[in-house]
């Protein structure tokens, strides 16, 4: 794993690569970063996230040369000769001052890991995940909301929160109480046959997978809403699942120990799990 690393324009051995004790990303979290899946050695909508992350990073003022990246991530991926792969971008905004002033970063640190990705196992996607509702609240009046930036710590503690009540996930509601995402991915439930989502407004990481399951339901003529979603109305849903990158539709069936519907995964969800599935096959033949 991450035997080859990319580190500010070298591939090198991950043994040999090293940080300033003054970076940003670590002293002060300012940085952000990407997680995308390969799939036969292609990144799953790489200019997607190259997109998010440029956007990302010119709302925190950080100079990236997002282009320049697309190369690297493939030279990163063929260099540890990897096809299933899990792949990071960080982007920190690099070595300054220890006292906190940005402006004294001349220079981004740019990082790209890449190891080998081992999908869940098919029977974990037919019983579907469990999760707890966690006591961390996600801001959407935040100035990092939206953004997939260094600043995780939320998300990890969300996430063993889940560990602790021994399920999969954990959800987070937002201040005005309304659900937001999970721990490391996003929510939709089924009522009424209509697929809904929280906005984008409501203090969610807008998810590259949550859009593509989006453009996907209405290729499907399946009805969309993204929305203001209040927690009982998940627990009224007839079905629900959860996406990202890694996952991809990994359908979510008990909330706080009740059953979600019918407890397994529904039939919307498994349409789209299977047009996400050929989605993913095409485009990688198409590269
Ligand atoms: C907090 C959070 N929300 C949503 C997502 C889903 O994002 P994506 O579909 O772009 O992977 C992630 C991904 O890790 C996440 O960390």
């Amino acid at each position: 794993m991450n035997e080859i690393v990319y580190l500010n324009g070298s591939l090198i051995p991950r043994n040999k690569a090293f940080i300033s004790v003054l970076d940003y990303g670590f002293l002060y979290g300012f940085g952000l970063f990407e997680t995308m899946r390969a799939y036969g050695g292609q990144v799953f909508r790489l200019e997607h996230h190259l997109s998010r992350l440029a956007h990302s990073a010119e709302k925190l003022g950080l100079p990236i040369g997002a282009p320049a990246l697309k190369g690297a991530v493939m030279d990163t991926i063929q260099a540890n000769k990897l096809s299933e792969a899990r792949i990071r971008i960080t982007v920190s905004i690099g070595e300054g001052a220890m006292a906190p002033d940005p402006s004294t970063c001349n220079k981004p640190t740019v990082l790209i890991l890449a190891e080998r990705y081992k999908p869940y196992p098919e029977k974990v996607y037919q019983k579907g995940f469990r999760a707890v509702v966690s006591s961390i609240r996600r801001n959407s009046q935040s100035p990092l909301s939206k953004l997939k930036t260094a600043n995780y710590l939320e998300s990890i503690l969300a996430r063993q929160e889940a560990r602790a009540a021994g399920v999969d996930e954990a959800l987070c509601l937002n201040e005005k109480r309304l659900l937001a995402e999970a721990s490391m991915s996003n929510i939709f439930l089924v009522t009424d046959g209509i697929l809904r989502t929280p906005d984008e407004e409501s203090g969610i990481l807008p998810g590259i997978t949550r859009r593509t399951i989006l453009e996907l339901a209405s290729q499907l003529d399946i009805d969309t809403l993204e929305q203001d979603i209040r927690l009982d109305e998940l627990s009224q849903a007839k079905e629900a699942f959860l996406t990202n990158s890694l996952i991809e539709v990994m359908p979510l069936t008990e909330i706080d120990g009740k059953p979600i519907g019918s407890g397994r995964p529904g039939p919307i969800s498994k349409r789209l799990m299977a047009a996400y599935k050929k989605l993913v096959f095409t485009e990688e033949k198409m590269i």
